[in-house]
C-alpha cells in the first residue's frame, strides 16, 4: 500500500505513533520514527529494521522549532524525500480549566498545536517541490466535543485547533498536491489513557456503539489508508476513529 513511501512520524516511541510505525513499514514505507524520547524511538526502529525493513530514529522536541528543521534536514539526508507527514506527539492536560496554570496551559499547545504547525511549516516546502504529499495530524474527538473525561477543556482546545489548522492548510496545500486530513480518535488503550479508572474507562466505553476501546492498531490503520493511493481525492477530512462514539 506505501511501497517506498518516506514516511516522517512523530511521537513514535509509543501507543499511537509506534503503531502507525510499525503498520506504515509492514505496507512497505521507509520510516523516520521520531520521538522525544530516544530510546523508545530507537527501540522501534529497531523492531522494523529487524524486519528487513527501513527505519530511522530520530530524536526530537517537537516545541523546539530548531529541532524539528533538523529532524526533517535528518530525513532528508537519509532518505532524500519526504512522501508523508503523521503529526502525532502530544501530550494530555486533565482537571478543570479553574485549577489549569498559565504554564500548564502553554505547555500542552506548545507540544499539540504548535508542534504541529512547526512540523507543517518545516515539511511542506520538501512537498511543495516535490509537488506532492501527505499530512496526517493526529487530534482527538475531544477537539469537537470540548473535552470530557479523555481530557480537559485545555487538551480540547488544543485539538480544536489542530483541526482547524488541517483544514486551512488542506486549502494552501491543494495547489501542490498536498492531501492533508486529521484522525479524530476516541478512547484508545494506551499510556496515555493509563491513569483512567476501570470505572472511569467503563464509563466511556459505555458511550461506544461497538463497545469496545480502541487500540492504536484501529488509529494506524486509518493513517494508513489517508497515506495510500485509495485516499487520493480526500483533504481536509476530520476522521472520527471512535466505535462510533461520536455519530449524530
Ligand atoms: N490514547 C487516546 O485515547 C487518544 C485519543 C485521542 C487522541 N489521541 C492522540 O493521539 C496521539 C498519540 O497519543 P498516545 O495515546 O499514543 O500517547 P502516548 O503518551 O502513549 O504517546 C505520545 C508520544 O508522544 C511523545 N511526545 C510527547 N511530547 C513530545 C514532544 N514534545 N516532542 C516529541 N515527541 C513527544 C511521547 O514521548 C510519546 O512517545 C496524541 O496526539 C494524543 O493526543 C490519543
Amino acid at each position: 500500500m506505501l511501497k517506498d513511501k518516506v514516511a516522517v512520524i512523530t511521537g513514535a516511541g509509543q501507543g499511537i505513533g509506534r503503531a502507525i510505525a510499525l503498520q506504515f513499514a509492514r505496507q512497505g514505507a521507509r520510516v523516520a520514527v521520531c520521538d522525544l524520547n530516544s530510546d523508545n524511538a530507537a527501540a522501534v526502529a529497531r523492531e522494523i529494521t529487524d524486519t528487513g525493513a527501513e527505519a530511522i530514529a530520530v530524536k526530537v522536541d517537537v516545541t523546539n522549532e530548531e529541532q524539528v528543521l533538523e529532524m526533517v534536514a535528518e530525513c532528508m539526508l537519509h532518505f532524500s524525500r519526504i512522501d508523508i507527514l503523521v503529526n502525532n506527539a502530544g501530550i494530555i492536560q486533565t482537571g478543570p480549566f479553574l485549577k489549569i496554570s498559565a504554564e500548564a496551559w502553554d505547555k500542552v499547545m506548545a507540544v499539540n498545536l504548535r508542534g504541529v504547525f512547526s512540523c507543517c511549516k518545516a515539511v511542506f516546502p520538501v512537498m511543495q517541490r516535490q509537488n506532492g504529499g501527505r499530512i496526517i495530524n493526529i487530534a482527538s474527538i475531544a477537539g469537537k466535543r470540548g473535552g470530557g473525561i479523555l481530557g480537559n477543556s485545555c487538551y480540547a482546545a488544543s485539538k480544536g485547533g489542530v483541526i482547524a489548522f488541517t483544514k486551512g492548510i488542506a486549502r494552501e496545500g491543494g495547489p501542490y498536491n498536498i492531501n492533508v486530513n486529521a484522525i479524530t480518535p476516541g478512547y484508545t488503550d494506551t499510556e496515555m489513557t493509563s491513569s483512567l479508572t476501570l470505572k472511569q474507562r467503563d464509563a466511556v466505553l459505555q458511550m461506544v456503539p461497538l463497545g469496545r476501546a480502541g487500540k492504536p492498531e484501529d488509529v494506524a490503520a486509518a493513517a494508513c489508508y489517508l497515506a495510500s493511493d485509495y485516499a487520493a481525492f480526500i483533504t481536509g477530512e476530520i476522521m472520527d476513529v471512535d466505535g462510533g462514539l461520536m455519530m449524530d
